[in-house]
């Protein structure tokens, strides 16, 4: 088969690495992709939202399946524009149409999905500037801390959590009346704080069924002991120690069978990944997002850990025969580490020379890259979250001793990564 990924971070090059091992996969095409990705294919330089562009590749290279690594592309329809185009829509797209990725794309859509469908999740209530009073008198009543969430897509940054009623109604103004995150923040979701420690929570589904992957934490604050602002993540671990039998018993019945019933129920074009970004409080598990796609660096942490065929998985999942399929996991523990650029995740410098990225890694580790670039044979950094580096081993001290080792050999101007991931269960 022909398949082309879309994307080109860290995620993408270990779905990369994955697809590559398939005897199914002939030729890989990565759009764009990055400097690690050509490992595994070619890369492609567009945008994962030119649709035109990446509808020509899949004429010229008579591509047989397309993956969407990022949101971005889901969003804004690109499964709903193969599925309605005569010349295109023989090329499955692992992912959901428009209809299913709101569950990412609007958190109150994903709200009043959880509500329907009954599926534990934090209470809450949604305001736009027709009823921007009740919402301000709503917030002054509300118990501390309070979350707000902005609508739409905010890259990351559209959830705040306001430990005073005068930061939240400043915030809630700021949002709905002088569109501090544009379009998306016009409809505010408000939430109730859950108290709780959070891991995602990954499945296939077809549709009809769905298959449970391997789950993960992921560490989303800059510095150690989980201080300091918010990044797109700096390591992760899989499994999760406190996801055992039980939790996840409950996650199946209260969560993974309700949301892929109301997919059905609610008739949403929805095949592909599901990410559950879900909470434990005291024991019980809670959707605090949903997402249309895997998660990075989860996805790091994850790859190594699935011993099945990626791609046979995926036509499974086009195909409608999810139930054929059982997932067989390696048993040794994941720790990824992101080495980030300086300054991240504020203002940081690129272009750095990257030294130290051995040809030759040990077995159970793996090099995967996200903001890099290659000019001349050298390779560049290329964004903030730059490498992130997995290891498996027996117990998870291991697992992250080995990649904290190897984030040290690799060198590049402002490098900081954190020495603390997984810091809870060790
Ligand atoms: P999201 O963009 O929805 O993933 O939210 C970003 C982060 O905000 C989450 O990973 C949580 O750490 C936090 N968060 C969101 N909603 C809540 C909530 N209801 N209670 C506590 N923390 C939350
Ligand atoms: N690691 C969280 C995300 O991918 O959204």
């Amino acid at each position: 088969m022909n398949i082309l990924l879309l994307g080109g971070g860290g995620r993408e090059h270990a779905i990369a690495w994955k697809l590559k091992q398939s005897p199914l996969c002939e030729h890989l095409f990565i759009l764009p992709g990055n400097a690690g990705t050509p490992q595994c294919g070619v890369n492609l330089p567009f945008s994962v939202t030119d649709f035109e562009s990446i509808k020509k590749v899949c004429l010229e290279l008579d591509m047989d399946m397309v993956i969407p690594g990022p949101e971005d592309p889901l969003v804004k329809g690109i499964a709903d524009f193969f599925r309605n185009d005569p010349e295109l829509k023989h090329i499955p797209v692992i992912g959901p149409g428009k209809s299913g990725a709101q569950l990412e794309g609007s958190k109150a859509f994903a709200k009043q999905f959880m509500m329907r469908h009954h599926i534990p999740t934090a209470g809450y209530r949604e305001f736009t500037k027709d009823n921007f009073e009740e919402g301000k008198n709503y917030l002054q009543q509300h118990e501390l801390p309070v979350v707000l969430k902005a609508d739409g897509l905010a890259a990351g940054k559209g959830v705040v959590i306001c430990q005073s009623h005068e930061e939240a109604v400043r915030e809630f103004e700021q949002m709905i009346k002088d569109r501090k995150f544009g379009e998306a923040g016009t409809k505010v979701v408000v939430e109730q704080f859950l108290e709780g420690i959070e891991l995602s929570v990954f499945v296939l589904t077809d549709g009809k069924h769905y298959l449970l992957l391997p789950e993960a934490k992921d560490y989303k604050k800059i510095g150690e002991g989980d201080t300091g602002p918010n990044t797109g993540g700096m390591g992760a671990v899989s499994p999760v120690p406190f996801a055992d039998k039980m939790f996840m018993q409950k996650v199946k019945e209260q969560i993974i069978e309700p949301t892929v019933l109301g997919i059905q129920k609610d008739e949403l074009d929805y095949i592909g990944f599901i990410f559950f970004g879900l909470i434990s409080v005291q024991g019980e598990p809670y959707v605090i997002e949903y997402n249309c796609r895997l998660g990075d660096p989860e996805t790091e942490a994850i790859m190594p850990r699935i011993k099945n065929d990626l791609v046979e998985l995926l036509n499974a999942t086009a195909h409608g025969s999810l139930d054929t399929q059982e997932l067989d996991t390696d048993s040794r523990c994941s720790g990824t580490i992101i080495l980030v650029s300086g300054g991240y995740p504020g203002a940081y410098q690129k272009g750095k020379l990257i030294r130290g990225i051995k040809k030759q890694v040990p077995d159970a580790s793996f090099i995967f890259h996200a903001g890099t670039s290659e000019n001349d044979r050298k390779i560049f950094t290329d964004g903030g979250r730059v490498i992130a580096i997995t290891s498996l081993a027996g117990d998870l001290k291991n697992a992250l001793k080995m990649s904290a080792q190897m984030a040290e050999e690799i060198q590049f101007d402002g490098k900081y990564f954190r020495k603390d991931i997984g810091f809870e269960f060790l």
